[in-house]
């Protein structure tokens, strides 16, 4: 496999509302974003990963667009967005572009016009059922926020479909007339220098309704090479897309440079192996950390050279790291540090959330009403009211609700922790004058600074990009060592997973001599059988 730009690349997500406010609305925009790219130049990241900024009615926040060749106000201007491009350019960073064509928003001129008659010509851009003769809708299917998938139109009284809010109503990918559009839409961002796009629920654009498929449909892979010829094809550009449920069979036909689609996927094996089957995360399992090390071993060996994976811990819909699998108290950092290092060693692109890299954490706000998501409000209000108290659903929406990652960075210990000067569109977490970035910036041993130097060891040494993955001590409860090598350099990355001291004991044949690369305990003494601190980790060079 020839070597890309964005294996050796570090991504950094953005989500616009609540990174930076510069007009004091309360709500995070881009000349926010133009504000801090030196300090993500400082950080050492190559690419941005841009949540929505488009037009919208903002019913999920963006991921319900109603016009993709414009800005929402509250985000700024085209000129602001073309600004973004070019300073980020300046600073070598992309910028990617998130790409939402599952489904459009009730507002977009397309639906406006198919909702308004049986026989208008964007019709067919969505998806129409008749109701059943006593009037329910035409099939039991859910919608992922809760509820039916389904909503009465009105105007033709006819259902239409949408696997998300209402407000998100599904595209009809089969009508080729849409993916035309989309293919235009794609190749007008194109040109404006974009990076790349990271592709939302793109699994489930080759759904096949009537017979009850969803995600991974028949007809996904051709609209995907259909996509790539038409579009990105030509432009060296990063191509990521978001897939729920891939295994890595099915990760190879999306990411085999062969099949011509796209670069990568972000699988979620990680992350929904602690759902459980019927209630997902809202009713978590218990956390095992031999099934962790063995889906994320599994991901790193499987692919071989028909794929690439994507590194990731946290993003806008999951809740933070620290706080699911490290410590929000004492061991805050060292377990931040330890976290950080075991992803960003392994073989593949790592993706950071805004806020990660200074170990931000979840939050519990005692009010509901504190909290804007459409999913956590769906789930509050209707969800299996004999199965959760109200008490319950707050213990589930602090340990796994999305606005965990939503709260606005914590930039400095000034009000609204720096964020605005107006009423931020959704609180800070309380922690903001402990857990800043001012504060980040200036101990020299913070967890900033750490990510920072992964970041730059991964530029220093192709082994930690393409090396070979070899999981060590796979049985054990306690520890994620594993090692990275290459012909000419190897790894051993050794992390203690627990809040406790565990002992350590290697098999003989690996050596812990060598040099220390990293670590997050300042005193390390490496040896085959030693005792591990609290969240201890630290990599060997040999
Ligand atoms: C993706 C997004 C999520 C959004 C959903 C519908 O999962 O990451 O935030 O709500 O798609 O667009
Ligand atoms: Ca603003």
């Amino acid at each position: 496999m020839n070597k890309k730009w964005w294996q050796q690349s570090v991504v950094y997500q953005i989500y616009p509302r609540s990174f930076m406010d510069t007009n004091n609305d309360g709500i995070g925009d881009i000349r926010g974003i133009i504000s801090k790219l030196d300090y993500l130049a400082n950080l050492g990241i190559d690419v941005i990963w841009l949540s929505p900024v488009y037009q919208s009615p903002m019913c999920d926040n963006g991921y319900d667009i109603s016009d993709y060749q414009a800005i929402a106000p509250e985000f700024g201007t085209m000129e602001d967005m073309d600004c973004l491009i070019e300073e980020a350019k300046k600073r070598n960073i992309k910028i990617i572009m998130d790409l939402v064509v599952n489904h459009t928003s009730i507002e977009h001129e397309w639906f406006k016009e198919a909702r308004s008659s049986l026989d208008n010509p964007y019709r067919d851009y969505y998806i129409w059922r008749e109701p059943t003769v006593d009037g329910h809708p035409p099939s039991d299917m859910g919608s992922v926020f809760g509820g039916s998938a389904w909503t009465l139109d009105p105007i033709t009284n006819q259902y239409y479909l949408h696997l998300f809010d209402k407000g998100q109503p599904d595209l009809n990918w089969e009508n080729p007339k849409v993916r035309e559009e989309v293919h235009q839409m794609m190749n007008w961002w194109l040109d404006k220098g974009i990076g790349g796009f990271r592709m939302d629920v793109i699994d489930l654009v080759g759904k096949v309704i009537d017979q009850g498929i969803t995600g991974n449909g028949p007809k996904l892979h051709d609209y995907l090479q259909d996509m790539h010829k038409a579009t990105f094809g030509p432009y060296d550009v990063l191509t990521v897309g978001e897939t729920w449920g891939a295994t890595p069979e099915i990760a190879k036909l999306y990411s085999d440079p062969d099949r011509y689609e796209l670069n990568m996927v972000f699988q979620f094996e990680h992350i929904t192996m602690d759902h459980d089957e019927r209630h997902g995360k809202w009713m978590p399992k218990k956390q095992n950390p031999i099934k962790l090390k063995q889906v994320l071993s599994k991901w790193q060996t499987e692919l071989g050279n028909e794929g690439w994976n994507s590194l990731f811990w946290n993003n806008h819909d999951l809740p933070r790291i620290v706080s699911k699998y490290g410590d929000e108290g004492e061991h805050r950092v060292v377990s931040a540090k330890m976290l950080a290092t075991l992803l960003h060693f392994m073989k593949g692109t790592p993706y950071i959330y805004q806020g990660e890299e200074i170990g931000m954490t979840n939050v519990k706000f005692e009010d509901i009403n504190d909290y804007d998501d459409v999913e956590i409000h769906n789930f509050y209000k209707d969800y299996e009211p004999t199965l959760f108290s109200k008490e319950e659903k707050m213990e589930a929406i602090w340990s796994n609700g999305r606005d965990n990652s939503r709260t606005p960075v914590q930039w400095s210990d000034d009000k609204n922790a720096g964020f605005t000067q107006a009423r931020p569109w959704m609180k800070v977490n309380p922690n903001y004058s402990s857990i800043n970035v001012l504060a980040a910036l200036e101990a020299s041993d913070s967890i900033f600074y750490h990510y920072k130097k992964l970041i730059q060891l991964r530029k220093d040494y192709d082994t930690i990009v393409y090396g070979d993955f070899k999981l060590i001590l796979p049985d054990d409860p306690n520890t994620f060592c594993y090692m990275r090598e290459d012909d000419d350099h190897r790894f051993v990355v050794i992390n203690n997973l627990t809040n406790q001291a565990v002992s350590l004991s290697l098999p003989e044949e690996i050596s812990l001599s060598g040099e220390l690369t990293i670590s997050n305990y300042a005193d390390v003494v490496p040896s085959n059988t030693m005792i591990l601190r609290p969240y201890e980790s630290f990599v060997i060079h040999q």
